[in-house]
């Protein structure tokens, strides 16, 4: 089945222009000005930007957590994702079991239910030999990165000798270390001594993991990734100071790069103050407004690449069913912390959130060009996580992943209208401006003005080649 993308103007990271685009078994077959096929499709994008499927590195699908499990799992997550114009998500593979194949396993059975493209980062939080023998053969299997953590003391962090063991081995195997900065010692003491003077709530969540934590570790990982000759990639950065450490290294050509989420941009730690404060609660927690305009700066100047989300849903209050899909859902969440903020699962939504909220607060502000929002939000992700050209861009050969852009689109925001299955959302009557009108998966509409027409299983579980150092 062919169809003809006419009149619409073709983003990608290095331009933008008028072009129509024919697609064939899924793929880009042609580019250009007046198109011609007789026996395909037309669909009219005239008015329209044509942007690739935004490709989202970073999110937890079906995560167990603090006794529940985040709320969307890889249908329903992938599902929100498309309605925000996101056509590939980078899951987690817990190491449940120490053996990395086995968790790969049972990872591709959950994930086969996906609605977009999925792939998966390998987590490594227990090393030995063993592990090591078997991380070299990761690519193998279409793993190319693996995420250590300098925190969460005694469950998923590694020791420094550990973190430097493993990213020797990953960078000797073209696999990229995604790194968890944050000074896991020094939390344990603030939440010990916090909880010890009954300071439980939620704000106590940031004051008990300090910035000046994820200054030192963001720091202290880049060095080790350095020294053990591996490419580093910082996830969810937070805070001014990491961003001084991230253009330290690249200043001095250092394969190190980096990644932010729109809720550092957007919010400080000061929602945690509020009565519904648990709502944002995540780790690590948003900061300040310097904080915020820092990493904004970061993303505009070029030191860091990627905007992902972080995507890790838990209901606000689990007591009470929501209706999705028609059917009442209720998953235990938030209130699961009620009176202790260690108990409260840490995590938030945004999946779907992550293209309308930042073109309106970035492109349609002027602050960032249409092709800069394609770098971060597709082409680079695709590049550093091996995907590309595949995914993250729009070119012969590509998958015809693409979300038809309308940047004069208002949109009253909120949980009514996001496709995540929880109970609330960070950006609740915001007016957004840019949003997607309709969105195609390898060619299948999936979306079309807020209706779904995708498929449970529809997503293709990808294999990933070693990415490129940006
Ligand atoms: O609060 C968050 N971000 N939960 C997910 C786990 C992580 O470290 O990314
Ligand atoms: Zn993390
Ligand atoms: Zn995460």
């Amino acid at each position: 089945m062919r169809k003809l993308f006419k009149n619409g103007t073709v983003v990608t990271a290095d331009s933008m222009k008028p072009a129509d685009i024919l697609v064939e078994d899924e793929k880009i077959s042609a580019l250009g000005e007046n198109l011609l096929c007789e026996d395909a499709e037309i669909i009219d994008a005239a008015g329209m930007l044509i942007l690739p499927g935004g490709v989202d590195a970073h999110v937890h699908l079906d995560l167990p957590m603090s006794g529940t499990t985040s709320s969307d799992d890889h249908y329903t997550g992938t599902k929100a994702a498309a309605f925000g114009g996101t056509t590939t998500v980078i899951d987690f593979i817990s190491q449940d079991d120490h053996d990395l194949f086995k968790n790969i396993d049972a990872w591709q059975a959950k994930a086969a239910k996906a609605a977009v493209d999925i792939s998966a980062h390998a987590n490594i939080t227990y090393y030995d030999d063993k592990v090591a023998e078997q991380l070299k053969d990761l690519p193998k299997a279409g793993v190319t990165s693996i995420k250590v953590f300098t925190a969460y003391n005694g469950r998923l962090r590694l020791d420094d000798g550990n973190i430097f063991k493993a990213m020797r081995v990953a960078g000797n195997a073209g696999i990229l270390t995604m790194v968890h900065a944050e000074n896991g010692d020094v939390i344990e003491v603030l939440i010990a001594e916090a909880l010890q003077a009954g300071k439980k709530s939620p704000i106590w969540h940031a004051r008990t993991r300090p910035g000046w934590g994820e200054v030192e570790a963001s720091l202290r990982s880049q060095a080790l990734g350095i020294m053990a000759d591996a490419p580093v990639y910082l996830v969810h950065m937070n805070v001014a100071g990491e961003v001084d450490q991230l253009a330290y290294t690249r200043e001095r050509g250092l394969p190190c790069m980096g990644e932010t989420c729109p809720q550092y941009l957007f919010f400080t730690e000061k929602e945690l103050e509020r009565p519904d404060g648990a709502k944002w609660i995540c780790s690590p927690p948003m900061r300040t407004e310097a904080d915020g305009a820092r990493l904004f700066q970061g993303l505009e100047n070029g030191t860091i690449q990627v905007l992902a989300t972080d995507h890790c849903p838990f209901f606000f209050d689990g007591s009470q069913p929501i209706l999705y899909e028609g059917q009442p859902v209720a998953i235990p969440g938030k209130e699961l912390g009620k009176g202790d903020f260690t108990k409260i699962p840490n995590g938030l939504p945004g999946i779907g959130d992550r293209l309308p909220v930042f073109w309106t607060h970035a492109v349609d502000k002027v602050l960032i060009s249409p092709s800069q929002f394609v770098a971060l939000t597709a082409t680079n992700p695709a590049k550093i996580f091996g995907l590309y050209p595949q995914k993250g861009t729009i070119a012969v050969g590509s998958d015809a992943d693409l979300a038809l852009w309308d940047p004069t689109l208002k949109v009253d925001y909120g949980v009514r209208v996001a496709q995540h299955r929880t109970d609330y959302n960070l950006y609740e009557g915001w007016q957004l401006k840019g949003f997607p009108r309709q969105v195609f998966l390898r060619g299948e509409l999936i979306v079309k003005d807020g209706h779904w027409s995708g498929r449970r299983g529809g997503g293709k579980l990808l294999k990933r080649k070693s990415g490129e150092i940006l």
